[in-house]
C-alpha cells in the first residue's frame, strides 16, 4: 500500500488539506479562507456550508497538487478548530444555525450564573475545564433555546451535535458516522475525562439531550470511509484530534514534561503530564492530550485567545502594516526606551485570567509612539502571555520545571518573535524543521493506524530541530518588562 496520507486541518480562519508521503514530506497542499461572521459584538459565527465546501475543495486540490488519485491515499486524518458548535438535522445533513465559534462570548451571562450557582467545582472536577463561554456546552444550550423547534427535535433524536470534526465525519461518510474523538469531546464541558464518557449530570445541568451527542472514539479510531462519490474512491478515516492535540502529536511531545506551543489565531500551550491527571491551582485547563488505543494521556493547557490575531488587527484594523511578515522587522526598529504594552483582550482574556468581559487596552503611549512600537507591543504581548502560562504550569506541576518549549504555527517563522519569546521566558525555544505540525499530527494518527507510517517511537525519532533560540536578555530588563506587563494586565481585568 502507498504511504500517502492526507490531513484535513480545518482551522478558525482557513481550511488546509495536505498530502504527506511516508517521509513526512508535503506532496500536495491546498488552502482556502472562508468568511467570518460577527453578528454582534463578541459573537463569532461560521457558515457550516462554507466549512464543508472548503474541505471538499481543498481535499480535491491537495490530491491534484500531489498528482495522485484518491485511491493512492492510505488514510485521512482530521484535525480541527476545537469547541466550535454545529447542530444539524440527521436526515438532511443541514445545520439548523450557523456554527458558534470557540471565540464567541454570547453565553458569558449563562456562565456567570453557573459559577454563582456554585457549579464550577463539580464541572472542573469532571471535565478539567474552567466555566467559560469558550467551551461548547453553553453554546449548544444557546442553540437549542434560540432556534425555533430545536429543543423538541433534539429530544426526539432528529438533530445531531458535533464539534467541527464530528460534522465533517458525518458529511464525509455520507451521514453514516456520528462520532468524535476524546480530545474534541474533552473541550465540550460535557465529557468526564476520567470516566471517558458524556456525563449525565452535566448534560442535565446544561439541558443537552444525550440523543444529540456523538460516539466518542480514540484519536486513532476507525471513523469509517469517505463516500466514494466525493473524491473518486472511498478513503479510510483513521485519525481525529483537535488541532492543539494534533500539534502535540506532530511535535512528538509524547513524554511527560514535554511542552508545545502553537501560534495561530490564538496561542495554545500544551504540557504532557502523561497518565497523571494534574489539577491546576492556577487556572489552567486539565485536558486529554490524546487517547491512543484506549490509553489516555493528560495535559495541562494554557489557552490564549489572541496571538496572530493581534497582527491581523495591525493589518486589517489599524492598517499600519500591509502584510504580517513585516511586523518583526518593524518591531526591531522600535524605540527601546519606550515600554508600550498591548493587552489584546479583544474577545476577553483566556488563561490564566479567564475574564470574558475584559477588552483590549494599550498602555505607555507617548508622543513618540508610532507604528514600530505598536508592532513590537503586539508581538511582545504574545510572548508575555506565554510567560504567564509557563509560570502557571511550573507552579502547578514539578514536571514542568526544566521543560523546553517546542513551537509551531504561522508566527514562529519570525526570528524576532522567537528570540523575544526565549528572552521573556528565560528558557530555550525549539523550532522544528517541519512547521506543519498540526496537519502532521493528524496524518501520523491515520498513517500509523493504516500501518503505513512508523509507530510512536519511530515517529518521535524523526523529529528534527531547525533552530534553538536561547535567552539573551539581561535579568534586570526582563524583570522590568514582566512587571510592566503584569501591571498592564491588572489594569485591564474587570474583576
Ligand atoms: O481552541 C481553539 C483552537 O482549537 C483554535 O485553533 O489554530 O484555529 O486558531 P486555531
Amino acid at each position: 500500500m502507498s504511504g500517502y496520507v492526507l490531513a484535513i486541518d480545518q482551522g478558525t480562519t482557513s481550511t488546509r488539506a495536505i498530502v504527506f508521503d511516508d517521509g513526512f514530506r508535503i506532496k500536495g497542499v491546498a488552502q482556502q479562507e472562508f468568511p467570518q461572521h460577527f453578528p454582534r459584538s463578541g459573537w463569532v459565527e461560521h457558515a457550516p456550508d462554507d466549512i464543508w465546501n472548503s474541505v471538499v475543495e481543498t481535499v480535491r486540490g491537495a490530491i491534484a497538487d500531489a498528482s495522485i488519485t484518491a485511491a493512492d491515499i492510505a488514510a485521512i486524518g482530521i484535525t480541527n478548530q476545537r469547541e466550535t458548535v454545529v447542530v444539524w438535522d440527521r436526515e438532511t445533513g443541514k445545520s439548523i444555525h450557523n456554527a458558534i465559534v470557540w471565540q464567541d462570548r454570547r453565553t458569558a451571562e449563562f456562565c456567570r450564573k453557573l459559577v454563582s450557582d456554585g457549579a464550577e467545582p463539580m464541572i472542573t472536577e469532571k471535565t478539567g475545564l474552567i466555566v467559560d463561554p469558550y467551551f461548547s456546552g453553553t453554546k449548544i444550550a444557546w442553540l437549542l433555546d434560540h432556534v425555533e423547534g430545536a429543543r423538541a427535535k433534539a429530544e426526539a433524536g432528529t438533530l445531531a451535535f458535533g464539534t467541527v470534526d464530528s460534522f465533517l465525519l458525518f458529511k464525509l461518510t455520507g451521514g453514516k458516522i456520528h462520532a468524535t474523538d476524546a480530545t474534541n469531546a474533552s473541550r465540550t464541558m460535557l465529557f468526564d475525562i476520567s470516566a471517558n464518557d458524556w456525563d449525565e449530570e452535566l448534560l442535565r445541568l446544561l439541558k443537552v439531550p444525550r440523543a444529540i451527542m456523538p460516539d466518542v472514539k480514540d484519536c486513532d479510531g476507525d471513523f469509517g470511509l469517505t463516500d466514494a462519490a466525493l473524491f473518486g474512491a472511498a478513503i479510510p478515516l483513521l485519525g481525529v484530534a483537535g488541532d492543539q492535540h494534533a500539534a502535540t502529536l506532530g511535535q512528538a511531545c509524547f513524554e511527560p514534561g514535554m511542552l508545545k506551543s502553537t501560534y495561530g489565531t490564538g496561542c495554545f500551550a500544551v504540557l504532557n503530564t502523561g497518565q497523571e491527571r494534574v489539577a491546576s491551582r492556577n487556572r489552567l485547563l486539565t485536558t486529554i492530550a490524546y487517547r491512543l488505543a484506549g490509553q489516555t494521556s493528560f495535559a495541562l493547557e494554557g489557552s490564549i485567545f489572541i496571538a496572530g490575531a493581534a497582527v491581523q488587527w495591525l493589518r486589517d484594523g489599524l492598517k499600519i502594516i500591509d502584510k504580517a511578515e513585516v511586523t518583526g522587522p518593524m518591531a526591531a526598529k522600535a524605540d527601546p526606551e519606550q515600554d508600550v504594552y498591548l493587552v489584546p483582550a479583544f474577545t476577553g482574556l483566556g488563561a490564566p485570567w479567564w475574564d470574558a468581559e475584559a477588552r483590549g487596552a494599550i498602555f505607555g503611549l507617548t508622543r513618540k509612539t508610532g507604528p514600530e512600537e505598536f508592532a513590537k507591543a503586539a508581538l511582545e504581548a504574545v510572548c508575555y502571555q506565554t510567560a504567564d502560562l509557563l509560570n502557571a504550569m511550573k507552579k502547578d506541576w514539578p514536571g514542568a520545571a526544566d521543560t523546553v518549549l517546542r513551537v509551531d504555527g504561522g508566527m514562529v517563522a519570525s526570528n524576532y518573535t522567537m528570540q523575544c519569546l526565549a528572552d521573556l521566558l528565560n528558557a530555550p525555544v525549539d523550532r522544528p524543521v517541519v512547521l506543519e505540525t498540526t496537519a502532521l499530527g493528524a496524518a501520523w494518527l491515520a498513517g500509523q493506524k493504516a500501518g503505513v507510517w512508523p509507530d510512536q517511537a519511530g515517529f518521535a525519532a524523526r523529529w528534527r530541530l531547525e533552530r534553538q533560540f536561547s535567552p539573551q536578555m539581561d535579568a534586570v530588563t526582563r524583570g522590568r518588562k514582566l512587571t510592566g506587563w503584569a501591571e498592564a494586565v491588572k489594569r485591564t481585568l474587570t474583576q
